[in-house]
């Protein structure tokens, strides 16, 4: 196996140091400086948009203080081949996003889905766990200082415990067992003891027996690492919010009282409005859904501040919500903070006001 060390000093030391140098935002634990006052507001970018559209450019430097390749660090796009790593496309995103004193997050090292295929061919436990354990030394090696926050484990859940069990049958699941969460966090933080750890997934926000149950398997991960002494800092929500569900406000607070005295914050990872089921003209959907997202970021601050605030996109021009919940009035979904057109929606006034009165 190859040291993260040898693997990063064989592909040369010039890339690392052209991003460590495009800025200096600082490493700590975590997106959130310690004396930092307001939380910070981000959003994932795709890098076809960041090259082709300056619309796109322009809002991302002038709305965010964080931007997360959306796709960039996923090992779809970074392990074309077993034994090799393609950095490029995510270091053109993360200079960008450093070039313009933003902060970086990173999605994500462990996750069942945008896995190449030659993974899903090793069957062995013992190969699984060494492939798993040296691509996250190598990747979170490669950007320690550049990339202090990582969601190391991506929906690990299965999504209906209370059928499916409690973990998603997924690649990881199948080859090596719910110890591959373990494996995961344990790799990365013995590579960076800087970068914050964050267990990231969706569906922990509504009312019912499912997302109750998801909490509580969330949780007892949290407790399970815990008592084997393997670090984990955060709970990302992804939160793709169903305008027509109900936000479990208790639950919520429930949840983020168990997690604050865990020591584990809040970080929103993901957020978007899936407004597939709300009816109205334009200017009361956007409303109903700016609403929706205030009502969300209260629940689940209500105990302790969030770390930080990303949208999955920025304008609804570009997002992965129509390809999965189109309208069925064939109208186009709106479930970012900025329309098509790049002009400011309520849902951005709401993070906003949010964000101004922590
Ligand atoms: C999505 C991206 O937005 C798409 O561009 C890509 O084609 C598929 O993945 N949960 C996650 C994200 O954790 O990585 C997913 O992103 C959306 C759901």
């Amino acid at each position: 196996m190859i040291s993260p060390l040898q693997h990063v000093t064989s592909i040369g030391m010039n890339r690392r140091e052209l991003l460590l140098g495009s800025v200096a935002v600082t490493s700590l634990a975590g997106i959130q400086p310690a004396n930092a006052k307001t939380v910070r507001y981000g959003a994932a970018a795709m890098k076809e948009n960041l090259r082709d559209d300056p619309l796109y450019r322009e809002a991302l430097i002038k709305h965010c203080d964080i931007i997360v390749p959306m796709n960039d660090l996923k090992w779809e796009a970074l392990r074309p081949a077993p034994g090799t790593f393609a950095f490029e496309d995510a270091d053109r995103t993360i200079a960008f996003a450093r070039s313009n004193g933003k902060t970086v997050r990173g999605h994500a090292l462990c996750w069942y889905e945008a896995l190449p295929n030659w993974v899903r061919e090793i069957k062995s436990a013992k190969e699984a766990e060494s492939l798993l354990r040296n691509h996250i030394e190598t990747v979170v090696w490669n950007y320690r200082g550049i990339v202090p926050s990582w969601d190391v484990v991506n929906e690990a859940i299965a999504h209906d415990p209370s059928k499916q069990g409690i973990w998603r049958d997924g690649y990881w699941q199948k080859t090596l067992g719910e110890r591959h969460i373990e494996i995961a966090f344990d790799a990365a933080a013995k590579t960076d003891v800087k970068t914050q750890l964050v267990y990231n997934d969706y569906d922990l926000e509504n009312t019912g027996e499912r997302e109750t149950l998801r909490r509580k398997h969330t949780l007892d991960l949290v407790r399970r690492l815990r008592d084997k002494n393997i670090p984990i800092h955060a709970i990302g929500f992804q939160a793709h919010l169903y305008a027509e569900r109900t936000i479990d406000e208790d639950g919520l607070a429930r949840f983020a009282r168990d997690l604050k005295a865990l020591d584990v914050a809040i970080l929103v990872t993901e957020l978007d409005v899936i407004d597939w089921r709300i009816p109205g003209s334009i200017s009361e959907r956007d409303k109903a859904a700016a609403e929706h997202v205030s009502r969300f970021l209260n629940a689940v601050s209500a105990e302790a501040p969030l770390d930080s605030i990303v949208t999955w996109g920025i304008s609804d021009r570009y997002s992965w919500v129509p390809e999965h919940f189109k309208r069925r009035d064939d109208l186009a979904n709106r479930p970012l903070p900025l329309d098509d057109q790049f002009k400011e929606k309520p849902m951005l006034a709401a993070i906003k006001q949010f964000i101004a009165k922590q």
